[in-house]
C-alpha cells in the first residue's frame, strides 16, 4: 500500500502541529529541524478566538492548562513606575476576554506539547541538526511524480509532499518562489526584542508596559512574570536604528544587546537594571529580536505543484499575536484538505495531494478570519488607543478590552476524515 511520505521543514508551532494532523491519516512523516535541538525559546504566545477550540480539538487543553501563566492582568506605567492604567485578567473562559487571556503560555512549553504529540508515532522521525540544502521537483501531472530533496549532509531522499513551515525567513519559500521572485517580506517599520533578566522581589506579576519619550525613535518597554526566578523584559520599538539593523544583519548576539542597550539606555524606570544585565548577565543570552515585517504572497502562491507553506512562512505578520493560532490553524486545514482527498484505506493518488495543496489555500479560512477580525470598530478601538499604539497592536487590546469583533463566529471547518485515526 502506498503511504504518503511528507518533509516538513522546521519544528516550530506549525510543523509539529501538522506532523500532528498528517500522522493521524497514516503518512510517513520527517520532521526536520534546523537547530540542534528543540527550539523551546521566546516568550508568552496566546491561544485566541479559534485557538481555543483548535487546541480542544487536538487533545493537549489539559496539557496546555496545567502550564498556563497566570498573570493577574496588565497594566501601564509611567517613567517613574507609577502605574496609570490597570487591565485586571479575566479568567471566566468565556465572553470577552481580558488582555491576559485565560491561554497565556511559554512558546516553549507549547512547542514542548505539540513535539510530544508525536514523539512516539512509529510514522513520525524527529531529526534535527538538519535542513534542505536544495530540491527538485517533477511536473504536476506526472500521476508518479515526487519531490527530490537534497539535505545539507549531501543525502539524497524523494518525497510526495514537502511543506515549509520554516518560519518568517523561509528558505523553502525561497527554493519554491525560484531566484527571481520578489521578496514577500515587508518591513513595517518596527522592531521586537525578548529577554529574561533575574527577578528582584518587588517586580510586577502583572504584565508591565513603559512608553518612554524619545525624538525620533518611539520606544515601550515591558515586563512579565511566568517564573519566580525570571522577569522577561520586551522592546517594541518603531523607527530605524542603524547599529541594531547592522547588528541583526550580523547575527552576532553580543553585537545585538548592545544596540538594543544603547537604545533603552536613558529610558528610565528599570531600563538602567535592565540594560545593565542586557550587557552583562548571562540570563540575557536568550535574547530573541526580530524586525516587523508581514509576509504578503501574491495569491495562489502558498504553493507550487508538491510543496507548500504553511505559518508564517506563509502570511507572518509578526506583531499581530495570531501567529500561533494561524499556525495551528493553518496545518489543520491543510491536514484535512489532504485528507478529504485521500483515498479510501489509505491509498493516495498524487494528483489528489497537488489538488489538497491548492484548496488548502482556495479554502479561503485566512482571508475570511482576517476580515472578520478587521472590523470597523476594531480599528476605531485602535486608534482611541493611539497613545499606546504600537503596544495596542501588539496585544490586540482592540479586541481584548471590549470592542466585540466577529472573529468568534468564524467557525473550524470539519474534516470528517481527520476524526478517524488510521494508523
Ligand atoms: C525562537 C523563537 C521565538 C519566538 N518567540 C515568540 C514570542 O515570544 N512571541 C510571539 O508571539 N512569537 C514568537 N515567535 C514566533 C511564533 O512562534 C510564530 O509567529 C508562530 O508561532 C508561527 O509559527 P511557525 O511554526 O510558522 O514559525 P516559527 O515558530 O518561527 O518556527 C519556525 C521553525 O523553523 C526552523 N527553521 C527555520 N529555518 C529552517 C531551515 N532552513 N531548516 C530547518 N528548520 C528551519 C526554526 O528554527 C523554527 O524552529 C518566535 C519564533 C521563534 C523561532
Ligand atoms: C469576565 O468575563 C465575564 C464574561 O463575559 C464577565 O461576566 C465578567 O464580569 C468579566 N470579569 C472581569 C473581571 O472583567
Ligand atoms: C518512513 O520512511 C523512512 C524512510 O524515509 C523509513 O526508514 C521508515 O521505516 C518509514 N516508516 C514507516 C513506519 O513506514
Amino acid at each position: 500500500m502506498a503511504q504518503l511520505k511528507v518533509l516538513i521543514v522546521g519544528g516550530g508551532i506549525g510543523g509539529p502541529s501538522l506532523a500532528y494532523w498528517l500522522s493521524r491519516i497514516g503518512a510517513n512523516i520527517t520532521l526536520i529541524e534546523r537547530s540542534p535541538r528543540m527550539r523551546a525559546s521566546g516568550q508568552q504566545v496566546d491561544l485566541r478566538a479559534q485557538g481555543i477550540p483548535m487546541m480542544k480539538k487536538m487533545g493537549i487543553e489539559a496539557a496546555v492548562r496545567e502550564v498556563t501563566v497566570r498573570e493577574s492582568g496588565t497594566q501601564f506605567i509611567d517613567r517613574n513606575g507609577q502605574t496609570k492604567a490597570f487591565f485586571p485578567a479575566n479568567q471566566s473562559g468565556s465572553g470577552k476576554q481580558s488582555i491576559t487571556s485565560e491561554y497565556e503560555i511559554m512558546r516553549g512549553d507549547l512547542v514542548k506539547i505539540l513535539y510530544s504529540l508525536t514523539e512516539n508515532r512509529k510514522n513520525v522521525q524527529h531529526l534535527f541538526d538538519t535542513t534542505v540544502a536544495s530540491f527538485t521537483q517533477d511536473d504536476e501531472s506526472d500521476p508518479n511524480g515526487k519531490v527530490h530533496v537534497e539535505f545539507q549532509d549531501g543525502r539524497k531522499e524523494d518525497f510526495d509532499l514537502v511543506v515549509g513551515a520554516d518560519g518568517t525567513g523561509s528558505r523553502t519559500r525561497r527554493m519554491m518562489l525560484g531566484p527571481d521572485a520578489p521578496d514577500p517580506r515587508h518591513p513595517m517599520g518596527g522592531w521586537i526584542g525578548y529577554f529574561s533578566v533575574a527577578s528582584k522581589p518587588e517586580d510586577s506579576d502583572r504584565g508591565t508596559f513603559c512608553l518612554l519619550p524619545g525624538t525620533h525613535l518611539s520606544r515601550t518597554i515591558g515586563t512579565r512574570k511566568d517564573c519566580p526566578e525570571l522577569t522577561r523584559v520586551l522592546m517594541l520599538m518603531r523607527g530605524k536604528d542603524a547599529s541594531l539593523e547592522a547588528a541583526y544583519k550580523s547575527g552576532r548576539l553580543a553585537e545585538l544587546k548592545t544596540a538594543w542597550a544603547d537604545i533603552y539606555q536613558d529610558g528610565g524606570w528599570e531600563c538602567e537594571r535592565f540594560t545593565e544585565a542586557l550587557r552583562h548577565a548571562p540570563e540575557a543570552d536568550d535574547l530573541y529580536c526580530t524586525p516587523v515585517v508581514e509576509v504578503r504572497l501574491p495569491k495562489g502562491s502558498w504553493s507550487k505543484g508538491r510543496v507548500v507553506l504553511i505559518g508564517d512562512a506563509a502570511h507572518s505578520s509578526t506583531a499581530d499575536g495570531f501567529g500561533t493560532t494561524w499556525g495551528m490553524i493553518g496545518s489543520y486545514v491543510l491536514a484535512g484538505e489532504i485528507a478529504s482527498l485521500y483515498g479510501k484505506g489509505g491509498q493516495y493518488s498524487t494528483a489528489a495531494v497537488v489538488e489538497g495543496l491548492r484548496n488548502y489555500e482556495k479554502n479561503e479560512w485566512f482571508t475570511e478570519w482576517f476580515e472578520s477580525i478587521l472590523t470597523p470598530r476594531s480599528k476605531l478601538g485602535i486608534s482611541i488607543m493611539h497613545t499606546f499604539a504600537a503596544v495596542a497592536a501588539y496585544l490586540r487590546l482592540d479586541q481584548r478590552i471590549g470592542f466585540d469583533s466577529k472573529t468568534s463566529k468564524w467557525l473550524l471547518p470539519e474534516y470528517p476524515e481527520l476524526e478517524r485515526e488510521q494508523t
